[in-house]
Parts: C-alpha cells; sequence; structure tokens
C-alpha cells in the first residue's frame, strides 16, 4: 500500500492538477506558543499522550491532515515503523514546506511524504488506495463548516474498515459568557469568533465574537493575525476548578457529533485542556480529543 500511495502522491505533484486555491494560515506558530504556555503549559504532553496511544495499534499508512509545520510527526516514528509511510497534507504551501524539512531531519524509520494540499487529494485518490489511521489534530476548529463535513466524509472514504482516526478540537461551556469578550455569543451553541493572536487575553479585542456565517467566510480566507475559531459548545461542562486531565466525556459536542455519527464510531473522548487566561477566572475553555473508528 505505500508504494501505491507514493505513485499517486509523486504523479499529483508532478502533474500539479489539483487546482489549489491559495490558503494562508493567518498566524504563525511562534505566536500560538507563546499564548499556549500562558494558558496550559501541560497541554502539549497530554495532546501528544492521546495521539502516541492511538498510534499504539499496528498500521501502514497515516495520514497527518492539516499537519502545519509537522509538529506531531515525532510520534508516528519508531523503530516498528521502517516500513510505513506518514503522509503530511497542509493547504497553506510554506507551512506544507516546513513541515517537509521537519520530517527529513526528524524522521529516523518512517517513509514520509509531505504536500500541500488539503481534502482533495483525498478526495481524489484511487478508490483501493486506503490509510489505517488519520490525525486532524486542531484543524476543525478553524474551517467553515461546509469544510468540515467534507473532510469527515474525506477520512471515511479514505480509512480501511476499521481504521481509526483522532480528532482534537477546541470546546468551551456556558459559563465562559462570564467573560466580557463573547459579545452577542448566547452561550448555548458553538461560539464562532476571531482571535488576535498578538493580543494579549485580557487587551480589549483579543476575542470577537462572529456569527457562523461571518466566521464560515472568515474560515476560507484569514485575515493576516487574525486566527477564525469555532469552540465547540459542551452542554454539561464541568467546573473547570474540579476537574483533573484528561477527562473522560461520553460523547463529543452536538455539532461535532452530528457530523461525525453516520460514518464513525467514537471510541474515546476526553477533555485535555483548560486554558487558563492570565489576570482572568478559570472558565470553561479548552480542547478535545476524539478517537473514532471507521463505520
Ligand atoms: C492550529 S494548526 C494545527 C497544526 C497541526 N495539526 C498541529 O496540531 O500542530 C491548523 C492547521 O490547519 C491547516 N488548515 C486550515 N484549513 C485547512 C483545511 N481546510 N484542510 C486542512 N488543513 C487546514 C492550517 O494551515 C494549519 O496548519
Amino acid at each position: 500500500m505505500p508504494s501505491k500511495w507514493l505513485k499517486y502522491l509523486s504523479l499529483l505533484e508532478s502533474n500539479d492538477r489539483r487546482g489549489k486555491t491559495p490558503y494562508e494560515y493567518p498566524v504563525s506558530d511562534e505566536s500560538t506558543n507563546i499564548r499556549l504556555q500562558q494558558q496550559d503549559p501541560n497541554k502539549h504532553k497530554l495532546e501528544q499522550s492521546l495521539i502516541g496511544k492511538m498510534l499504539e495499534d499496528p498500521w501502514q499508512v497515516a495520514i497527518d491532515f492539516g499537519c502545519g509545520t509537522g509538529a506531531h510527526f515525532f510520534l508516528f516514528d519508531g523503530p516498528k515503523q521502517r516500513r510505513n509511510l506518514l503522509i503530511g497534507l497542509d493547504p497553506d504551501c510554506k507551512r506544507a514546506k516546513w513541515a517537509e524539512q521537519v520530517a527529513e531531519y526528524r524522521l529516523q524509520f518512517l517513509r514520509s511524504y509531505v504536500t500541500c494540499g488539503g481534502i482533495e487529494i483525498l478526495e481524489n485518490a484511487p478508490e483501493q488506495l486506503k490509510a489505517d489511521v488519520v490525525l486532524c489534530s486542531q484543524v476543525l476548529g478553524h474551517v467553515s463548516e461546509k469544510q468540515t463535513l467534507r473532510i469527515i466524509k474525506g477520512f471515511h472514504r479514505i480509512l480501511d474498515k476499521n481504521g481509526r482516526c483522532g480528532l482534537a478540537i477546541p470546546v468551551i461551556g456556558s459559563a465562559f459568557k462570564e467573560n466580557p469578550q463573547v459579545g452577542a455569543w448566547s452561550g448555548k451553541e458553538d461560539f464562532t469568533h476571531l482571535v488576535a493572536m498578538e493580543k494579549s487575553p485580557s487587551d480589549q479585542g483579543f476575542r470577537r465574537y462572529l456569527t457562523l456565517e461571518e466566521f464560515n467566510q472568515a474560515a476560507k480566507t484569514p485575515e493576516p493575525g487574525l486566527l477564525p475559531v469555532r469552540s465547540f459548545f459542551i452542554p454539561e461542562f464541568p467546573n473547570p476548578l474540579k476537574i483533573k486531565l484528561p477527562l473522560w466525556l461520553e460523547a463529543p459536542p452536538p455539532t461535532i457529533s452530528k457530523i461525525i455519527q453516520p460514518f464513525f464510531r467514537v471510541e474515546k473522548c476526553a477533555i485535555y485542556s483548560i486554558h487558563k487566561d492570565p489576570d482572568s477566572p478559570v472558565l470553561p475553555l479548552g480542547d478535545l480529543f476524539i478517537q473514532l473508528r471507521r463505520k
């Protein structure tokens, strides 16, 4: 299977008939990492441990979808993976190029192929090309509703029977309404907003509420410096001061559950990070990891 994938991907690149729509992710890893260190320095450790567990069962072909600069590539590598292939995809060509270099320098055992592109690459793959695992970490919180459905369908198409898929998404609870920057958010649905990553969370204008339609538009062509974020609403979000992470949940947030349900079974679902904005009370805002099995 890995060699068939390599043939498809290199043909795709040499023909370059992907009709790529230019996309630039609006913020740098540097600025998001600074913010992350302030909000939850343990986030990466727990995220990596959940992804690592998902990768423990044997696999041959894995896809890191929306791989960014390849921060998770090393999790796929190991002496048992010598014959395996990791495919990294990101529609921001500069980030994909960076990830390609990370793969070259950091991966010791695995074969890898990193290229610029999104879901169309999986949609257009020949029917017999299948993958065993797809990782989609912190991507669905930044794409339109239409894209989200396309992405989930694309994963279902490309995964082998019984294939697994890991999603990491931002989540929110209604008590976040106490934050003065939520604007017209009802506190009962996904919180769609823009984050001005260069500002500090206590600065005015760090978060700006968008309607879902405005978010869908902003996610297609983001403005530099302004990250469109859809935090998925968890109706019974537990008190963040009383929980121990990871906190296992019975079901993912309703909006994402509805999309996933026809295609996947939920195997695991855990809140793995709570964002503590400096100088603010601790409110229910964080990240969730969902492990899925193809139906
Ligand atoms: C927050 S970063 C996450 C990067 C990486 N997955 C990680 O967890 O470190 C979001 C990434 O999603 C990519 N992205 C944005 N829209 C996308 C889409 N429609 N399909 C795939 N990736 C997308 C961005 O270019 C960016 O690299």
